[in-house]
């Protein structure tokens, strides 16, 4: 353990500090000597990597609006203005457009490492349904900064995803003209959407503090699924977790710096250096790679309204992921046939969203319809049934027997000695 257990103010300012406002303190007792199971393997450092982009997208944002115009007469030439005039504004725009991507793909490697270690069940619910607002967060400012170049992609996604509220029956004409603010996507669309792209960013920084402060009354998970019982099995978060943060939101950022400078319009759409004309219809409509999945879904319905309701359904189905997984072991390590159905769920969602980017005709259709099925097929069925009939591994006694005899470790866990 590194030093004292509570935070001991080093001088006169921080002791006269703390009697008013103990931040020291805080942050001594939930980032210094916080007990972090001494199991932790690298895919619980996505935390850290998502706080991190938050950070960057914040920033550069920020930046960015500075020199951005919101009016669809301004929109596409300020960001090319961007692009060529401002100092170091490419690199700006481009590290921004590509944080996103890097976001979501943070977010997915975080999702599915909760998902394999069972870190959504029981006592960490909230903690999950808040993880799950956060994706829908994200989506939805991803959305609205995508419009925001006002090129041809851009003006057509909205059009495209807007226009799926009017399948709500009855309001749903009326929803669409009031997300316009107007009888189309225009001037007045761009403008909410430039204020509400803005805003989001800071509502999700504010569920973010709620996530962590969950995550500290609960207690970490680690690749066990069982609780800490003695101080044998946990180690302080500093040195220990910070610097394992550190290294690997290292190697995070050759990744993303790799597509910065060296690809930066690989994950986007060349139609969105073409500016917005509602008078042509771009050949397919393609959203970003991270919404892919859920467009396949939304297009493999053939009915409008139940494609809509599949595709809020398969965001709101993840929510009651801790009461639909009936087991009560945690840990894949544990569940020899959960770990294979989790490889099969992967697979599925690559498969559609490589299935997503492809357009909405004959067989793509149809083995996107088998996806579809499969994704809720796994949630309703196979993961309340696995539950109850999988004959799961002995668990080990504790998190430090784990690491000293690895026979009972079960595979894969990343566990050092
Ligand atoms: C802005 C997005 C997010 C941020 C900044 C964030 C941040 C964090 C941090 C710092 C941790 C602790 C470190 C770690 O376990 O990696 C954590 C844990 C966790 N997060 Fe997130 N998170 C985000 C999104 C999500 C999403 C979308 C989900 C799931 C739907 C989720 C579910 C969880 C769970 C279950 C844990 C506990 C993991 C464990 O202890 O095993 N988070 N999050």
């Amino acid at each position: 353990m590194s030093g004292h257990e509570t935070y001991q103010p080093q001088n006169a300012f921080m002791k006269w500090m703390e009697r008013r406002l103990p931040i020291a303190g805080l942050i001594y007792s939930s980032f210094i000597v916080y007990p972090t199971p001494r199991n932790l393997n690298y895919w619980w450092t996505f935390g850290g990597i998502l706080t991190f982009m938050l950070a960057v997208q914040i920033v550069t944002g920020i930046v960015l609006a500075m020199h951005y115009t919101p009016h669809v007469d301004f929109a596409f030439n300020s960001v090319e203005l961007i692009m060529r005039d401002v100092n170091y504004g490419w690199l700006l725009r481009y590290v921004h457009a590509n944080g996103a991507a890097m976001f979501f793909l943070a977010a997915y490697i975080h999702m599915f490492r909760g998902m394999y270690y069972g870190s959504y069940k029981e006592p960490r619910e909230i903690l999950w349904i808040l993880g799950v607002i956060l994706l829908l967060l994200m989506i939805a400012t991803g959305f609205m900064g995508y419009v925001l170049p006002w090129g041809q992609m851009s003006f057509w996604a909205a059009t495209v995803i807007t226009n799926l509220f009017s399948a709500i029956p009855g309001v749903g004409e009326a929803i669409v003209t009031w997300l316009w603010g107007g009888y189309a996507v225009g001037n007045p669309t761009l403008q909410r959407f430039y204020s509400l792209h803005y805003l989001l960013p800071f509502v999700i920084a504010g569920v973010v503090v709620l996530h962590i402060w969950a995550l500290h009354v609960v207690g970490q998970n680690n690749p066990t699924g069982i609780d800490p019982k003695s101080e044998r099995d946990t180690v302080s978060f500093t040195p220990y977790a910070t610097i394992k943060d550190a290294f690997m939101l290292v190697c995070f950022c050759i990744v993303y710096a790799w597509f910065v400078f060296y690809m930066p319009n690989y994950l986007g759409h060349a139609d969105n250096y073409i500016p917005a004309n509602p008078a042509v219809t771009p050949m397919h409509i393609v959203p970003e790679w991270y919404y892919l999945p859920f467009y396949a879904i939304l297009r493999a319905i053939p009915n409008k309204l139940m494609g809509v309701a599949a595709l809020g359904a398969s965001i709101a189905i993840l929510a009651f992921l801790p009461w639909l997984d009936t087991s009560r072991v945690r840990s894949a390590n544990y569940r020899p046939l959960y770990k294979q159905v989790f490889w099969i769920f992967v697979a599925v969602c690559i498969g559609l969203g490589w299935l997503g980017a492809k357009p909405a005709e004959g067989g793509y259709v149809i083995a996107a319809r088998i996806l579809t099925f499969y994704y809720f097929f796994h949630f309703l069925v196979i993961l309340p049934v696995l539950g109850w009939v999988e004959r799961t591994k002995p668990l080990p006694n504790s998190i430090s027997e784990s690491i000293l005899t690895p026979a009972r470790s079960g595979s894969g866990t990343g566990t050092v000695t």
